[in-house]
């Protein structure tokens, strides 16, 4: 069976991360969110996958490279512009052939993986199998109606939803979906909704079987989800530590501390993560923080955070939590002594000031 891994989007609402930067490459504890998906999908035996990529296909493709390094064999399917999950399925066509298929979204991750998912697909062989997760607010993702165990609609952000069971971006087709994709029309936000294509198939009685995942699963496509994906991640890391910390540094809990990185006078708090050749002085870190490679703490408080690569925090004096900060981004206390904020932020940030 063949992977199709949707890594293009605009990624809007992690903006002005993404006018950088590929959403699907936004680190967690460290590591790029889609790195996570081909480990999920290589773990569940399967071998070839075509990955989706738009505007951000250069940096996709640097990152991932043929795929070896997860044991795939990686082709890239260029698709024009962002026009709908189902418009992926459509122009991947050609390189899915006729046989079943797993589609996975790249900024989904699922704690327990798809291997079983993929198994039951295998077994049970319906046409589709979809992945369905209780949430609190279905409005913002595809919701199904459910009756029992049959799914009876499937609707794209619906202002009145169903049930509270939101669509995981894991889904099993086979070919039978390209009539469907074929056969719809763009939705209101002009895309082809995989959720309408599914919809086409459940009218005509073809066989759908839902399945609800018990683990935890996680869209990071928001600044919320994406620290709570890292709060996850964090709690499973294995502690490790390969840089150096000095005697008046206190490390507690889950910690890993990546090589070339050190500990000066600080306290870091598992689950935390410090990256390679990251310098931390005077500073306490965590919990549920990541802290990317060369990047410097200084005299700084940074808990509930992604921070990425070669940045410098300095001087803060208070706490920085919830925070997501991208590359070589500098936070630092200026010298004038008048209450003033001196800020060069690009569009689309958010500063919370208390
Ligand atoms: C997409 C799908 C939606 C699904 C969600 C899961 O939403 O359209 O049905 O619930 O992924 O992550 P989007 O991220 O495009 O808003």
């Amino acid at each position: 069976m063949k992977a199709l891994i949707l890594s293009g989007g605009r990624g809007t609402r992690l903006r002005p991360i993404t006018y950088t930067s590929a959403k699907q490459l936004v680190p967690i504890a460290n590591k790029p969110i889609l790195y996570y998906v081909l480990e999920m999908v290589a773990a569940a035996g399967i071998r070839e996958a075509g990955v989706v990529v738009g505007e951000t296909q250069q940096e996709i493709r640097m990152a991932v490279g043929t795929g070896g390094d997860w044991g795939l064999k990686v082709t890239y399917i260029e698709q024009e512009a962002p026009l709908g999950l189902a418009h992926a399925v459509k122009i991947a066509q050609p390189y899915l052939g006729s046989d079943p298929f797993v589609m996975v979204l790249g900024d989904n991750i699922l704690r327990d993986g798809i291997a079983s998912f993929v198994d039951e697909y295998q077994r049970v062989r319906p046409n589709t199998q979809i992945l369905l997760s209780k949430v609190k607010d279905p409005q913002r993702f595809g919701v199904a109606g459910l009756q029992g165990d049959r799914v009876y609609s499937l609707e794209e952000k619906p202002k009145v939803p169903k049930s509270d069971y939101a669509l995981v971006g894991v889904y099993l087709f086979d070919h039978t979906i390209f009539e469907a994709v074929g056969a719809i029309r763009p939705s209101q936000r002009g895309e082809l909704e995989i959720t309408d294509a599914i919809q086409y198939q459940i009218d005509r009685d073809y066989v759908i079987i839902p399945h609800v995942v018990t683990g935890w699963w996680k869209d990071t496509g928001r600044l919320e989800d994406l620290l709570e994906a890292n709060r996850l991640i964090l709690d499973t890391l294995e502690s490790r530590v390969e840089g150096r910390i000095d005697t008046h540094s206190v490390v507690e809990g889950k910690v890993v501390i990546e090589g070339g990185a050190e500990l000066v006078r600080s306290t870091v708090r598992g689950p935390a993560i410090i990256g390679r050749c990251a310098r931390i002085v005077n500073a306490r870190i965590g919990p549920f923080t990541s802290i990317g490679a060369e990047t410097e703490v200084v005299n700084s408080e940074v808990v509930d955070s992604v921070i990425m690569e070669q940045v410098k925090i300095v001087d803060i004096e208070g706490r920085m939590g919830e925070s997501l900060i991208g590359k070589n981004v500098q936070v630092y206390r200026c010298s004038s002594s008048s209450a003033t904020l001196r800020l060069m932020l690009g569009d689309n940030s958010q500063v919370g000031i208390s």
